[in-house]
């Protein structure tokens, strides 16, 4: 499993970006930027260099998590999988990018596309003197002509981008992102009701052109779960303490929500149940919500049947369960 922390190497090319930066102009930009994420608008807040190493501040760390959560549920439900080339859509400041580079020690070329320049100049400021990923190519521009001049890749990545695009765009994008992927297509968003459902939205319409489920769904078909609820995962990191200054926080860790689906053009062999809440133990048995094969299960292991119990102590939100489990 890889690590949800940032890796070493990008931890340092950040602080060192981060010397003589003042953290209360960074908390101030970090505030600006995320109210206007939360109003529904997009990075076109992030404007300067001082902008996009604020949000990098503030954001990387935690969708950098969810994005090496999301990749080591792919990675355990395909051991096999050994991707060589990576899109990352809508990169940033190559978040994903990072994290896909720690999860598969097989990509060797990477391509990154974005509009916006301050984010960019960022991402390649921050892999300058990474043995892995300094020889990057980062394309600039919108979205889908980017995307209509690249290349396919094994891996492609779309993470808390498609949540700043109008809904036909989405489509769209959608739709060109699955033409530009040879094997797997990797969408992450923030775990909210919305993120969710922009996620189940494209999950249905790529999964009509042929797309196959890897994870979270252990099927195609539609999701079960019924609103209020929402399908959702949680992802802890560790903070630094100048993630915590520029947040404001008060404790060393967070943990984020996240929604996510990762497709495939062909059907993976084995798709285990899921589970989609943290299992509630109790003196008598452990209750554990799962999306199966069949739908919504409520599977109830009683403390008495020891060995299961004991298996099933060790579940956590998100975990795939086999079978024999
Ligand atoms: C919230 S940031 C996420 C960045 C990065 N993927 C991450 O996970 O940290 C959303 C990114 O999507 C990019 N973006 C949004 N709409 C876009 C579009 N139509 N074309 C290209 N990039 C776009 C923004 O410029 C921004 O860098």
């Amino acid at each position: 499993m890889t690590s949800p922390d940032l890796p070493t190497e990008l931890k340092a090319a950040l602080d060192s970006k981060l010397r003589g930066f003042s953290r209360s102009d960074a908390a101030g930009r970090a505030s600006v930027i995320s109210q206007a994420y939360r109003g529904g608008g997009g990075s076109g807040t992030i404007r300067t260099e001082a902008d996009a190493l604020a949000y990098a501040l503030a954001r990387m760390p935690a969708t950098y998590a969810a994005v090496t959560a999301s990749l080591n549920a792919l990675a355990e439900i395909r051991p096999d999988f050994a991707p060589k080339r990576l899109l990352d859509v809508g990169a940033g400041p190559g978040t994903a990018t990072w994290a896909a580079a720690e999860t598969f020690s097989s990509l060797a070329n990477f391509t990154l596309l974005d509009a916006n320049d301050a984010l960019r100049t960022l991402a390649q400021n921050l892999v300058r003197g990474s043995m892995r990923l300094h020889d990057i190519a980062y394309e600039r521009g919108e979205a889908r002509a980017a995307l209509a001049k690249t290349d396919a890749a094994d891996l492609v990545i779309a993470s808390y981008m498609i949540g700043e695009i109008g809904d036909a765009e989405q489509r769209a994008i959608a739709e060109l992102m699955w033409a530009k992927t040879d094997d797997t297509l990797l969408v992450v968003e923030p775990g909210t009701p919305t993120g969710y459902a922009r996620i189940i939205a494209l999950r249905a319409h790529l999964i009509a052109l042929g797309a196959h489920v890897a994870a979270p769904c252990p099927h195609d078909g539609k999701c079960p779960l019924q609103p209020p609820d929402w399908c959702h995962f949680s992802q802890r990191l560790q903070r630094s303490r100048a993630h915590m200054q520029v947040k404001g926080a008060e404790v060393p860790f967070e943990d984020e929500r996240f929604s996510y689906v990762a497709l495939t053009r062909v059907p993976v062999v084995q798709r285990p149940s899921r589970l989609l809440a943290q299992p509630i133990v109790n003196k008598v048995e452990i209750t554990a919500k799962l999306c199966t094969p069949e739908g919504l299960a409520f599977t109830k292991v009683p403390r008495r049947a020891k060995a299961d119990y004991a298996r099933a102590r060790r579940w956590r939100w998100g975990d795939p369960v086999m079978e024999e489990s």
